[in-house]
């Protein structure tokens, strides 16, 4: 499988991407390729809701969501990852979600299989709910299929992370994909 990784936490060395340098071990070990995006350090804008795309079109700003578009519309899995912020995902990662507007029916069509992985300070078992619900309602509107998620509690630290079984179960993740 082509599986694309959208990075979204600003910390290149923080916890999120220890999460997603075990899942992309696991996937290429287990014969996948694994790419990793950092969304967060990319040239990418906000929706600005013009609706000139009519939800499938050429969008008016030019800018890295254009790669983003090719890398996914060619891939066979999108994994999200994203440290949570104030319940959901960074507004980095969401603001690539949001520009999905502009090819909606080709990523539906692409029927991609999905993940999430994510951390968090919070450790109380309410801490994902809202995330969680987010990514559920999104593989269901976006005809995704997913594989599982990770989700880091109690990982406010890389030190925290390092020391959990969250990478290891990333590493899981993506060494068990079919
Ligand atoms: C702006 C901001 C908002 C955050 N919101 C939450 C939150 O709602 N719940 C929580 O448990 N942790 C929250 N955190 C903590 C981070 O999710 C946590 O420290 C995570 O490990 C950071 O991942 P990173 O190393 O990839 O940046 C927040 C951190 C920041 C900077």
């Amino acid at each position: 499988m082509i599986i694309t990784v959208l990075m979204g936490s600003p910390n290149r060395k923080g916890s999120t991407s220890i999460l997603v340098e075990q899942f992309k071990q696991g996937a290429e070990q287990a014969g996948h390729s694994c790419e990793v995006i950092d969304v967060c350090h990319a040239n990418i804008h906000p929706c600005i809701g013009c609706v000139r795309c009519g939800y499938e079109g050429p969008c008016v700003q030019k800018d890295d969501v254009e790669q983003i578009r090719e890398k996914l519309l060619r891939s066979d899995m999108v994994v999200f990852a994203s440290p949570l912020y104030y319940y959901g995902m960074t507004a980095q990662l969401k603001a690539v979600v949001d520009r999905f507007c502009a090819y909606n029916s080709s990523l539906n069509r692409r029927h991609l299989k999905s993940a999430l992985l994510s951390v968090a300070w919070n450790a109380d078992d309410w801490t994902f709910e809202a995330l969680t619900a987010h990514y559920k309602t999104l593989v269901r509107y976006l005809n995704l299929e997913d594989m599982g998620m990770v989700l880091g509690y109690g990982c406010g630290t890389p030190g925290m992370t390092k020391s959990s079984t969250y990478p290891k179960r990333a590493y899981d993740l993506g060494r068990n994909l079919g």
